[in-house]
């Protein structure tokens, strides 16, 4: 379903804002830094034209065969050994551009259940690479012990940080 909401938004996205410049996809528990999300996008003005996707990438994971896992994929689904680059789906910034490949190459993908590698799959068709973004952290800042982890000083410079329960956003926007 994860999936289907990707390939319908980037469908939804052609017919109703097709001239959008950035588009940010992210998840609910992730705590955005939206002046830098914004000063970043400005700086690689232009780029709305071109080819843009960064996050928190990952060049070399490989399908899960644990059954039991959440990500279990069969080989009978995927066959590969790996995935193609992708970023993480917890933040992902990208061109106007790259949002139109998505949904062209969409079209001709099977779907995949899971969203990010999805996405990954539709960019390598098109012979595009995801790029990483050090201020995208989807998987924690890694605070250091005994200090304050809603210290601003972490935060300063990043763009994204995955994982907030409402109440700790709350302490973050404060
Ligand atoms: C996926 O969405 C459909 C409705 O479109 C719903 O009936 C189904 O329960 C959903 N599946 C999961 C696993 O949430």
């Amino acid at each position: 379903n994860l999936t289907l909401k990707q390939v319908l938004f980037h469908a939804w996205m052609e017919e109703h804002c097709p001239g959008v410049r950035f588009i940010f996809n992210g998840d609910d528990d992730v705590f955005v830094n939206t002046d830098n999300v914004v000063r970043f996008a400005m700086a690689t003005q232009g780029a709305q034209e071109q080819h843009l996707m960064v996050g928190q990438l990952f060049t070399r994971n490989s399908p899960i065969r644990f059954q039991h896992s959440k990500y279990f994929v069969p080989t009978q689904l995927l066959a590969s050994k790996w995935y193609p680059p992708y970023c993480g789906g917890g933040g992902i910034l990208m061109s106007g551009f790259t949002a139109h490949v998505i949904s062209r190459e969409s079209r001709d993908i099977k779907i995949f259940p899971i969203d990010d590698v999805y996405l990954g799959m539709c960019l390598e068709k098109a012979g595009l690479r995801p790029a990483s973004h050090n201020g995208i952290r989807t998987m924690g800042v890694g605070v250091p012990a005994n200090t304050d982890p809603f210290d601003p000083c972490y935060y300063r410079e990043l763009l994204l940080v995955h994982r907030f329960v409402p109440y700790e956003m709350v302490v973050m926007w404060q």
